[in-house]
């Protein structure tokens, strides 16, 4: 069985993992992370220097984890979009440089196809049919899911704004809560009361899409409400509670709809949002209500990392894809329909 080794590097993670036959081997992640605090947002010329400076000591570490050489690997994938361009190119560079090495195939992947293969690595292959749903900091939609791999995933919605993570990363700066704002609104969220402000749930009213999203009014309530400043009573936490109590809501609530509008019995959520504590209960508690079955990936395996495109690796080696052109290259923009990029 084929040792897959992936990368990742569209942001500011550089992630690498090792999988084989659908078993993560090992893993080692670097984050800039730090470096683009101050700046309250991701820097691209920053990011792909630390991705540079990362990668060869971040692939011997995931090798050493994995307690195997770089001469058990028999197949390379890699992140080719969507993402920051020259954050990507890294990647790819360093997977082309690996495969050419190790003269092994190849496989240039969709990043928003290893967010859902990352639960995989928990829960086994996904059922004949499943709804997806992806929420990070660039992206959030609702998909209809079939083997990942070989039948087209087809596009259910996507926000017609911001993403779920962007508001999260947006509304921590206006209530003054440290960058990356998800986990630092969920931290803060402990101490407060999600019922303390009934902030609007985007595009539930009963002449709204019923699967569209739309985040950036969500985000402008609060600002708003943080402007007007007049309710004493009202803290910080109590205010990134009702937040994250909006957001939540209105994703699991949009998430349900999805599964019973498509008949489906299994719910699959990922990508960084989906490591939000609250969502995670909420899905929970309203899927085991509906019957649905809820696949939600450990919360290290929901935040970027190497072992979600090593796994989306293994299920396209698996499945006897082909390798991608030699020639492909990055694409920042790129909607998911097709696990595998590069393909000429
Ligand atoms: O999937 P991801 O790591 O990168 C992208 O592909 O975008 O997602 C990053 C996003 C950021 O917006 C971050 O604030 C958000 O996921 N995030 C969270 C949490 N952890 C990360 N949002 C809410 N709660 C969290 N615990
Ligand atoms: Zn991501």
């Amino acid at each position: 069985m084929t040792i897959v080794l992936g990368i990742e590097t569209s942001c500011d993670e550089t992630g690498v993992g090792l999988v084989q036959d659908g078993v993560l081997l090992g893993d080692a992640l670097a984050s800039s992370m730090d470096e683009h605090a101050r700046y309250g947002g991701v820097v691209p010329e920053i990011a792909a220097r630390a991705h540079l400076e990362a990668m060869v000591p971040t692939v011997r570490r995931a090798l050493d984890n994995a307690g195997i050489g770089l001469d058990d690997v028999g197949a390379v994938a890699v992140t080719a979009g969507p993402g920051l361009a020259t954050a990507l190119h890294i990647g790819v560079a360093a997977a082309k440089a690996y495969a050419l090495a190790l003269d092994v195939p190849l496989y240039g992947v969709h990043h928003l196809a290893g967010h859902a293969a990352a639960d995989t690595l928990e829960h086994g292959p996904l059922p004949d049919r499943s709804v997806a749903l992806i929420v990070s900091g660039g992206h959030t939609s609702l998909l209809f899911v079939r083997d990942l791999v070989r039948t087209p995933i087809v596009h259910l919605s996507d926000t017609f704004d911001d993403a779920a993570g962007e508001a999260f990363d947006k509304v921590a700066r206006l209530i003054g809560l440290p960058y990356p704002g998800g986990p630092s609104i969920d931290r803060a969220a402990r101490d407060g009361d999600p019922a303390a402000v009934r902030f609007p749930r985007p595009l539930t009213g009963p002449n709204d899409p019923p699967l569209g999203f739309s985040f950036s009014g969500l985000k402008t309530a609060v600002a708003r409400y943080v402007e007007k400043g007049d309710d004493p009573g009202v803290s910080t936490a109590d205010i990134a509670a009702s937040f994250q109590e909006a957001v939540a809501d209105t994703l699991v609530g949009k998430a349900l709809r999805a599964c019973r509008d498509s008949d489906v019995d299994t719910l699959v959520i990922v990508g960084g949002v989906a490591a939000n504590s609250r969502v995670r209960s909420l899905a929970q508690e309203r899927c085991a209500a509906a019957g649905i079955e809820l696949r939600v990936p450990p919360m290290r395996l929901c935040t970027d990392n190497g072992a979600m495109i090593a796994a989306i690796g293994d299920l396209l080696v698996r499945d006897g894809a082909a390798p991608s052109a030699p020639d492909f290259s990055a694409v920042p923009t790129v909607e998911l329909t097709s696990a595998q990029l590069g393909l000429t």
